[in-house]
């Protein structure tokens, strides 16, 4: 472990959902220049690096996951000139950018995919998965889309049939062809040039399919009310194919040409997120566990545990309590009274722990989702499973500033109405109450900036069968620092096992009084939802 501070290992970043944090030319759709005008505020958050989600020329089907150039600016978001201007303002002010880059697809109208569906001889025929249709004139193979519906699209003009993971207007790029990867590098190389500090590869681990393109095996269990076909089968075929060792090391040796660079890949599960981060492969992998842990402290333990354990000693950890997929942690853990006070304690878990934490733009205000009507939903597979599943829109909603109409995001109405709790839950207001959702995400940032135990120590837990509330040391050989957190509404008394390193312990933070005595013997005592550090005093 190196003492220099990096940014990517030692820093939080911030992920941006560009459409939804600030506009700056009031047509309701967030752009890069209002990005730029909030930097001020990027700042006194205390995070290190934001991630923007694509900015890319788009048609927008899955709202810039489908890009149809990989070297420009959508007119929606603003210029490449606006694009420098953020680059050249966030880095004097120490703040990094991260790029979004989905590779596994493009847009069904990129110039690319438009001469591959051209006709069967184009040169760019195989930069894409074109195969003749089954036995019985039907799709090639049993593959399902994520979103739903067959993997498969026919193309009528040319007989074959297109592979899509996600949406007909994404189709899968064939990374088995040596132009296609040679050509997004050059596209690395691009944005690097800009002074881009790290990518973030969107579903990095469905690059390469099975080259035989073998049906998938039905899934063991049967997964009774599961709404996509695509969870009633075992993913052998379609995704985390062994050739992508080689492409991780292509794209690390690039990233590794100049200091400071990082990376982050999209996988599926904790096996994956293990597998594809260390030295020759990504920097990092998203440990996606927390968005699926229910609030219970046993289940955070052992998911930490898990993680931990598994990690290679060259690879670096992150965690991740929310992004633009999955519902706002404040939603997730339980909404109503006490959403803000729980959302404090996942701040206080999340910025604590051995690993890069990533928090979703607007979940440091405790932000949960907005209810939509079905006429309100964009999100397709929002559109498709309605009312069952309502999509990504209600984590998506415009960033609230202000109680204003549009809650200071824009002077129009925004693209996805902003949520109506604007108007008590928003930044000016949060600004000035000391024990705001905001405020503590700003001191927890701030002392995990100023602690390298908090950073980079390793952590030990100090109950074994958790039940109320966690403990945990994270130490350093020169420091340690004692993390508490009760995750109900009642006071609680821990019951440590075993002693402390040290018998005196002062309080850091606190999102209760600072005051109470709270170590006595091998317990400890924590007010409702408190989350607490400790130093040796
Ligand atoms: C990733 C993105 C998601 C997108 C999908 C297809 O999972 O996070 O938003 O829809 O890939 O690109």
């Amino acid at each position: 472990m190196t003492s220099e501070y990096l940014w990517w290992r030692d820093g939080a970043i911030y992920q941006i959902y560009p459409r939804s944090f600030q506009d700056s030319n009031g047509d309701g759709v967030g752009d890069l220049n209002g990005i730029r005008q909030r930097l001020d505020y990027l700042e006194s958050l205390g995070i290190d690096a934001i991630w923007l989600s694509p900015i890319y020329p788009s048609p927008m089907y899955d709202f810039g996951y489908d890009i149809s150039d990989y070297e420009n600016v959508d007119p929606v978001f603003g210029t490449l000139d606006d694009f420098d201007a953020l680059v050249a303002e966030a880095h004097a002010r120490g703040i990094r950018i991260v790029l979004d880059m989905v590779f596994n697809h493009t847009s069904h109208l990129h110039p690319w995919f438009l001469e591959s569906r051209s006709g069967r001889d184009n040169p760019k025929r195989d930069w894409y998965l074109w195969r003749d249709p089954g036995p019985d004139g039907g799709p090639p193979n049993n593959w399902e889309s994520t979103f739903g519906g067959k993997g498969w699209e026919y193309d009528p003009a040319t007989g074959q049939y297109y592979y899509h993971q996600f949406l007909k207007e994404q189709p899968d790029l064939n990374w088995r062809n040596p132009d296609v990867r040679a050509r997004v590098l050059d596209v690395l190389r691009f944005w690097l040039a800009r002074g881009v500090d790290g990518f973030r590869f969107d579903v990095v681990m469905s690059f390469f399919k099975d080259e035989l393109f073998r049906d998938n095996p039905p899934a063991l269990k049967s997964p009774v009310g599961l709404l996509r076909a695509f969870d009633r089968q075992q993913h052998l075929y379609d995704r985390d194919r062994p050739e992508m060792t080689d492409v991780l090391a292509e794209i690390r040796a690039l990233l590794d040409e100049a200091p400071g660079r990082s990376s982050v890949g999209e996988v599926d599960d904790m096996d994956m997120a293990v597998r594809y981060a260390g030295s020759g492969r990504l920097h990092m992998a998203f440990n996606f566990d927390f968005l699926g842990t229910r609030w219970l402290p046993r289940l955070f333990m052992e998911s930490i545990r898990n993680y931990d354990e598994g990690i290679a000693p060259d690879a670096w950890p992150c965690y991740v309590l929310g992004n633009h997929d999955r519902d706002r942690l404040a939603s997730r853990f339980g909404a109503g009274p006490f959403s803000d006070a729980r959302a404090k304690v996942a701040a206080a878990l999340l910025l604590t722990q051995r690993g890069t934490p990533f928090v979703y733009y607007g979940d440091e205000l405790g932000m949960v989702n907005t209810a939509l009507s079905r006429d309100e939903i964009l999100d397709p597979p929002g559109k498709l499973y309605w009312p069952l599943y309502q999509g990504r829109d209600p984590e998506r909603t415009p960033m609230q500033w202000t109680d204003e109409p549009y809650a200071g995001f824009s002077v129009s109405p925004p693209w996805l109405r902003v949520n109506p709790d604007h108007t008590r839950r928003n930044v000016v207001a949060q600004e000035t109450d000391p024990s705001s959702v905001l405020n503590t995400y700003r001191a927890l940032l701030r002392l995990r900036r100023q602690s390298e135990a908090l950073r980079h120590g390793t952590v030990r837990f100090l109950i074994k069968r958790p039940v109320e509330g966690l403990a945990y040391l994270r130490e350093t050989p020169g420091q340690s620092r004692l993390v508490a957190l009760n995750f109900f509404g009642w006071a609680i008394d821990l019951k440590l096992d075993g002693a402390l390193p040290a018998n005196r312990w002062k309080v850091v933070f606190s999102t209760a009084t600072t005051d109470v005595p709270r170590i006595m013997g091998n317990r400890m005592r924590l007010q409702p939802f408190e989350a607490v550090i400790l130093e040796p005093a």
